[in-house]
């Protein structure tokens, strides 16, 4: 498993880091196999697994829940939680027990959580208590609505500008990585050469010190909407709906599940169950 030192190495070597979200065994075993360095246990699992038009009904439970099924697909990575929505802004002994009880009980081996200098005294109390913290900046999910709505941050000099002051803040308190999610491409390029800690980019160019994606948009599995900085590398889900039709259809005729799926029962047991000398009679 790769440490908070190697990450900081990958960056001092330039070197990209390879973060994927990731919610329960099978993808973060994929992800681990694929070899990924960190696998984030997003609250964006509210909207891509759970059916919630945002991340803000996601609870500790469905967060703790969520990060042991992905503990239990990938031993070796190192696993990110994301603290859900106003688990940490209300206080600092708040965001405290709120992220021992991800490490503890959800096996990650650090928190994430959004917004900058209004949280920075929380991200120095997690770190003084043992906690790595990853911070996350410019479109924050969990803030969708105060900002307008799912749109590029730091556009203009002002906003821009406030962006890299939370950046260094919650480096000066301790943060080990930072997302920048949804921002122009040369301010992550900007903030990615101030700071001394990997930046991780989504929707923030090619000048982060490593990307993440979600899982489910990375190979086609999730298409209620796709935003403009998702690739999709398979097309899980359009194999899926030919599979599942062939499956109805397999079913409704008959021909599945053919003998090879079958368990077979010794004639002798079979004469005795149904009462008779010759099973043909
Ligand atoms: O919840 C999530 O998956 C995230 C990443 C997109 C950075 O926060």
């Amino acid at each position: 498993m790769k440490s908070l030192t190697d990450f900081q190495a990958l960056k001092a070597a330039g070197e990209k880091i390879v973060m994927m979200t990731a919610y329960d065994y099978p993808s973060a075993r994929l992800s681990q196999e694929a070899g990924v360095d960190i696998i984030l246990v997003g609250d964006s699992l509210g909207m891509v697994v759970l059916g919630y038009d945002s991340t803000v009904p996601v609870t500790m439970a469905d967060m703790i829940h969520h990060s042991r099924a992905a503990r239990r697909g990938a031993p070796e990575t190192f696993l990110l939680t994301d603290m859900p929505f106003l688990t940490y802004q209300i206080s600092t002994a708040q965001a405290l027990e709120n992220a021992a009880q991800l490490v503890q009980d959800g096996g990650c081996e650090g928190v994430k959580v959004e917004g900058g200098v209004e949280i920075a005294e929380q991200v120095y109390a997690l770190v003084r208590a043992g906690i790595p913290v990853c911070g996350h900046v410019g479109l924050t999910p969990q803030s969708a609505t105060a900002l307008g709505g799912y749109k590029v941050q730091g556009r203009n000099a002002e906003t821009a500008k406030k962006l890299l002051d939370d950046a260094l803040a919650l480096e000066e308190a301790g943060a080990f990585m930072l997302v920048l999610e949804c921002i122009p491409a040369p301010l992550a390029k900007l903030v990615s050469e101030r700071l001394s800690i990997p930046t991780i980019g989504i929707g923030a160019g090619n000048h982060c010190d490593g990307q993440v994606l979600v899982f489910h948009d990375a190979v086609g599995l999730f298409d209620r909407f796709t935003p403009k900085f998702v690739k999709r590398f398979a097309t899980l889900g359009a194999q899926g709906h030919e599979g599942l039709a062939r499956y109805c259809q397999e079913v409704r005729s008959g021909a599945f599940p053919a003998a090879e799926h079958s368990f077979t029962m010794d004639e002798e047991e079979l004469k005795h169950l149904y009462g008779v000398r010759d099973l043909q009679a």
